[in-house]
């Protein structure tokens, strides 16, 4: 019995780490505005890309709509929200793309950019920033 209660615990414990809540007791998914606030940014990031000639040609023969879905899903996936990624994984996505330093910051600031336009606080920001970090290593130099 004792044993059950410990597992019962462990496993609340485990599910309130999963949902990433911040100080303000909202998860960082709320914060963004839900789906509808990852879906405004996205489209103020695919906006930011077309008007970018170091990273628009990257994007030349892309289906828009399959990227603006796949993003979607992929931030909310990042940010503890209630969506399941069913895109390809960040390194076959950017394999043979051959994605520099430099080009990696200017995509972050096009983020930057279309969060801005979306009126997102910058510390709800630099959370979100703070989970795509891990994923630099899967998209540059591929
Ligand atoms: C943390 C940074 C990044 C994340 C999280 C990210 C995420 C994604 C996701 C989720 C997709 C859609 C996957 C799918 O269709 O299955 C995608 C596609 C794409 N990404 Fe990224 N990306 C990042 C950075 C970049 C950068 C810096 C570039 C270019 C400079 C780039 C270029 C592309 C292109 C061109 C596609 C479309 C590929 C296609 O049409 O098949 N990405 N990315």
């Amino acid at each position: 019995m004792a044993l059950f209660r410990i597992a019962a615990m462990l496993l609340t414990a485990l599910l309130l780490l999963s949902c990433k809540h911040t100080d303000a007791g909202s998860t960082l998914y709320e914060e963004l505005g839900g789906r509808s606030g990852i879906n405004q940014i996205v489209d103020n990031f695919i906006t930011e890309i077309e008007y970018s000639p170091d990273i628009f040609p990257y994007f030349e023969n892309s289906d828009v709509a399959r990227f603006h879905e796949k993003l979607s899903e992929h931030i909310c996936m990042l940010a503890s929200g209630p969506c399941a990624y069913t895109g390809d994984t960040m390194e076959q996505v950017h394999a043979g793309m051959n994605i520099s330093e430099r080009d990696f910051n200017i995509g972050v600031d096009l983020l930057i950019n279309a969060m801005n336009k979306a009126n997102i606080p910058h510390t709800t920001q630099n959370k979100l920033l703070a989970t795509m970090t891990p994923t630099r290593k899967e998209i540059i130099y591929k």
